[in-house]
């Protein structure tokens, strides 16, 4: 039977994702919602009929971008009859009535719950429905209604539970993604299933409070599943290699997990988990319900867990109220640990938060200060963890082609991207490199089996 996608006329979609890697698997989703209505993916604003900005609101500056950047698509829409503009992720959310105010020529506005309902919105907005705006939170779970994902290269994401109901005190996400929501096992095992039959060695368990996950139980029977349950069903697929999870809270990082980073060889020695904050004073006013001894405990029973346990986190510089001592008390949280990359950023007051209402804001070149300090730290970190990685042999996924002719790059179990001379023909392999030298960002080396023979003759 005749495909009915190919029916359809070809037409052309660009999507821009901002922000986490949530979005960047809701993008995914998004183009597979209209796939069947003959949109194929471009990377080319003005040669697209539709363009989807898929918007993050996390810190101010990511939300004032989208209007930046819709400033920039007015014009191309001006010039191209029928090309249809979407606005959809946190900001969407947030501020959907402001964007129809202040973009007018958006047709589409939709929130992260929305966009299985994408056809039905188009149709509308092809019909000229001026400005349809949808930014519901809905009843019926998206993924319900969502075509199977198909894996696109060795590594995937999947997203196995979404919003949060933790309030930190300076955080948007509740408002924006919703109540904690977490997907029914037996629909990620097959998903994920599916994701390995296609191709993917390696799957990222996606989640803004991922950890906290407590889904159906795979038959259904009432009984709540955790992350580490999870994770050990996965682990029994044939053929996935490695799995991933971010982003967790500290509170929900559970002694069975930890278990699972110790017996679940597929789970990678490296783990996303943001502290914020090294004060105790400053993580009760964020609201996050631990202290800095509690972190240090759970990084003692990783690394007792795994011993070659690595960690990156998130820092914020500045959160109203933060003295000198709450700042020395943090890098000392840093220089204890020891990260290997991590995220940090100036404390962004967002509106709606309870932190965006306190008087006692810390003045912003403090903040810039205090971040510029943190990063040399972590930075520093970095560099040392890479250089001590020289002369070492380790398993990389390959992942994709680099930039020049003959290298691949693929990624270390701590998620260095790692170059090496190679054939194209092993992207999707496991092999063991050893490496040779260290760049700013990733590692480069040379194929350890080719050095065997050598070392041996
Ligand atoms: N200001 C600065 N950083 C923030 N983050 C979240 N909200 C804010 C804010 N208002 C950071 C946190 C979080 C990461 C995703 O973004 O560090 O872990
Ligand atoms: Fe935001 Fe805190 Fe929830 Fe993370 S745990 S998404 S920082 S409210």
């Amino acid at each position: 039977m005749e495909d009915p996608t190919k029916l359809v006329p070809r037409k052309k979609l660009f999507i821009k994702t901002y922000g986490c890697q949530m979005n960047v698997y809701d993008s995914g989703r998004m183009a597979d919602v209209l796939a069947p209505l003959g949109y194929a993916p471009t990377d080319q604003p003005d040669d697209a009929d539709m363009v989807i900005l898929n918007t993050c609101h996390i810190r101010e500056k990511a939300a004032e971008k989208v209007f930046s950047d819709l400033g920039r698509l007015r014009p191309l829409k001006a010039a191209k009859e029928g090309m249809i503009i979407a606005v959809a992720g946190c900001v969407a959310q947030a501020e959907g009535a402001e964007i129809t105010a202040r973009a007018p020529f958006v047709d589409i506005v939709l929130g992260p719950q929305t966009y299985h309902r994408l056809p039905e919105m188009v149709a509308r907005a092809t019909r000229g429905g001026k400005g349809v705006l949808d930014t519901e939170f809905p009843a019926e779970p998206k993924f319900d209604f969502l075509p199977a994902p198909r894996a696109e290269g060795p590594t995937a994401f999947l997203s196995i539970q979404e919003g949060c109901d933790k309030f930190c005190t300076f955080c948007v996400v509740p408002y924006t993604r919703g109540a904690e929501y977490s997907r029914p096992a037996a629909d990620i095992l097959r998903e994920a299933r599916g994701l390995v039959a296609g191709g993917a060695r390696e799957i990222t368990l996606l989640g803004q409070n991922v950890n906290a996950y407590h889904g159906d139980d795979p038959a259904r029977s009432g009984a709540s599943w955790t992350l580490a349950r999870l994770i050990r069903d996965l682990a029994e697929i044939d053929g996935l290699a490695r799995i991933r999870y971010t982003t967790s809270h500290p509170r929900d990082m559970g002694d069975d997990l930890i278990a699972a980073h110790g017996d679940v060889p597929q789970l990678m020695p490296f783990l996303h988990l943001p502290v914020q904050s090294g004060s105790d004073k400053i993580l009760a006013a964020m609201n996050r319900g631990h202290t800095a001894k509690d972190y240090l405990n759970i990084i003692d029973k990783l690394r007792a867990a795994r011993s070659d346990m690595t960690l990156s986190s998130d820092f914020i510089t500045g959160y109203p109220g933060e003295t000198d001592a709450d700042f020395d008390a943090t890098m000392e949280l840093i220089n204890t640990v020891g990260f290997i990359q991590s995220f940090s950023f100036k404390y962004s007051p967002r509106p709606g938060t309870p932190a965006a209402g306190i008087k006692a804001q810390v003045p912003d070149d403090l903040k810039t200060e205090r971040l510029h300090l943190l990063q040399q730290v972590l930075d520093a970190q970095l560099r040392t963890f890479n250089t001590n990685c020289v002369g070492k042999t380790f398993d990389i996924l390959l992942t994709n082609s680099g930039r020049y002719p003959g290298q691949v790059v693929g990624r270390s179990p701590y998620l260095q991207p790692v170059h090496v001379m190679a054939d194209p023909k092993h992207i999707g392999s496991i092999v063991p490199v050893k490496i040779v030298s260290v760049e700013a960002y990733s590692l480069g080396a040379v194929w350890a089996d080719a050095l065997e023979p050598a070392a041996s003759a």
